[in-house]
């Protein structure tokens, strides 16, 4: 493809194009301000391509979703989370060795030092789990320096492993139970349902459709290119600061109600619509006053502008989890309702505003004894993986910078100091 022409003051520069191997088009502007003087400005990053990677491909016009080449919906029928997480930080599906290996590894490794469960006692009751994350992985660094090669290899292992471990006792310390200690003889989603749910008094049954359901749920988040969290652990990694640091960094950027903690917010503005009396249509007219300041939580993307395949993929496996559980549950009455009257309204359908992964989600969490504050960290156990790969990534690219945006000053201008007694 020929190069970009810019007319710039009257001075005409050329800009080489890059394209990906999905046909995406890239003006590359590496070289623009050195041979122009001039910056691009893009308020949101929302056309800017911030790096070249082969992690993740969406196409959101479209709806397509692809980790290192596979469509999502593949992955999803047929994986386990371990085997997806190894995808998509190591490139390649594993072969039945590197698999074996790879579970085993995530097992052994899933005890956190007895020194660390010391760190509860001093969180609040009340604190928000997802604090406790990012806190207890920035922790982690305490323990394991980081390194290259075979370090990070085995801190990667560590931080998928103990992940889990560190979210189910955030729970355990909130509701005030003992903590679970961790069991090799279950996979990844069983363990952690047991590490939430057991108790030492008695015999606790792991839900196979429970566990079938918090694999998918962990596989479908775990990756989705450069959003706001995923570019947060690159921005804090570019620095070349350690995996613990920038994965913390990640959660905190996952926290927000724009990103990541929409699941949560989804629900609770289900549960508002029902102790409203149902009336559904009157918050879709809420959602389209731009005076209102409300909006349709779970709805829109700033990628996708079709449904979002994960949403589609949930949508099914909600109803088997609520079947598990052996009730209606209203509030998916409402969210269903609530798709079919946004999907058919002009103002969603101008905008292309479709339900997106949350929308769903916070439905399977909640029939799955799954507290609304954890939902957001759930988020974050199936996304550790794409933020630990893009990481690696980062970290083995010889052309990584740090991270460095510019910006356009549009404030005052040389003023004078004026003293204390003259203002
Ligand atoms: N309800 C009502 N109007 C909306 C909504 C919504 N949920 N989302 C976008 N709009 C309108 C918005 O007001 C704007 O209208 P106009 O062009 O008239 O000014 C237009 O649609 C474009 O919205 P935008 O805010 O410019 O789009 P964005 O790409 O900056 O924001 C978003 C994307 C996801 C933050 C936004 O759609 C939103 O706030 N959605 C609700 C929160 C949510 O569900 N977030 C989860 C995202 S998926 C999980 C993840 O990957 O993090």
């Amino acid at each position: 493809m020929s190069n970009a022409k810019l007319i710039l003051e009257g001075k005409e520069y050329e800009l080489p194009v890059v394209v990906g191997t999905e046909g995406e088009i890239a003006i590359d502007i590496t070289k623009l301000r050195a041979q122009t003087g001039a910056i691009t400005l893009d308020s949101g990053y929302g056309n800017t391509g911030s790096c070249k990677s082969a992690i993740c491909f969406i196409n959101g016009e479209k709806g397509i979703l692809h980790y290192r080449g596979y469509p999502i919906e593949d992955l999803a029928e047929n994986c386990s989370f371990p085997e997806v997480a190894y995808l998509v930080i190591y490139g390649d599906l594993p072969n039945k060795e590197q698999l074996e290996k790879f579970e085993s590894d995530l097992r052994r490794h899933s005890l956190i030092r007895e020194d660390m469960k010391k760190f509860y006692e001093g969180y609040p009751t009340a604190a928000h789990p997802m604090a406790v994350l990012s806190a207890m992985i920035g922790s982690l660094s305490t323990y394991y320096p980081d390194g290259d090669g075979e370090d990070l290899d085995l801190n990667i292992v560590r931080l998928l492993a103990k992940a889990p471990t560190i979210a189910a006792y955030a729970y355990k310390k909130m509701i005030g139970q003992p903590f679970m200690y961790p069991r090799n003889d279950l996979n990844y989603s069983e363990n952690f349902l047991y590490m939430m749910f057991a108790v030492p008094t008695e015999e606790y049954q792991i839900s196979p459709v429970f566990a079938d359901a918090l694999n998918l749920l962990l596989i479908l988040h775990a990756d989705h290119e450069q959003n706001c969290s995923t570019s947060t652990v690159r921005m804090v990694g570019s620095s070349q600061a350690n995996l613990f640091s920038a994965i913390s960094a990640g959660v905190g950027a996952l926290w927000g109600p724009l990103h990541g903690g929409a699941n949560q917010r989804v629900l609770e503005m289900l549960e508002m619509i029902r102790a409203d009396g149902g009336n559904y249509k009157k918050y879709v007219d809420m959602a389209k006053d731009k005076n209102s300041g409300f909006r349709l939580m779970g709805f829109g993307h700033r990628v996708y502008k079709n449904y979002d395949p994960r949403a589609r993929i949930l949508k099914n496996m909600a109803e088997k989890v609520l079947a598990e559980v052996g009730k209606e549950d209203p509030l998916l009455e409402i969210a269903k309702k609530l798709e079919e009257v946004a999907l058919s309204d002009e103002y969603f359908v101008e905008r292309k505003l479709y339900p997106n992964v949350d929308f769903y989600s916070g439905i399977m969490y909640r029939a799955m004894g799954i507290p609304v504050n954890m939902f957001t960290v759930m988020f974050a156990l199936g996304r550790i993986a794409g933020w630990i790969a893009h990481f690696k990534e980062l970290r083995e690219d010889p052309t990584a910078r740090i991270y460095r945006p510019r910006q356009i000053y549009v404030g005052e201008t040389n003023r004078k100091y004026v003293p204390l007694d003259q203002r």
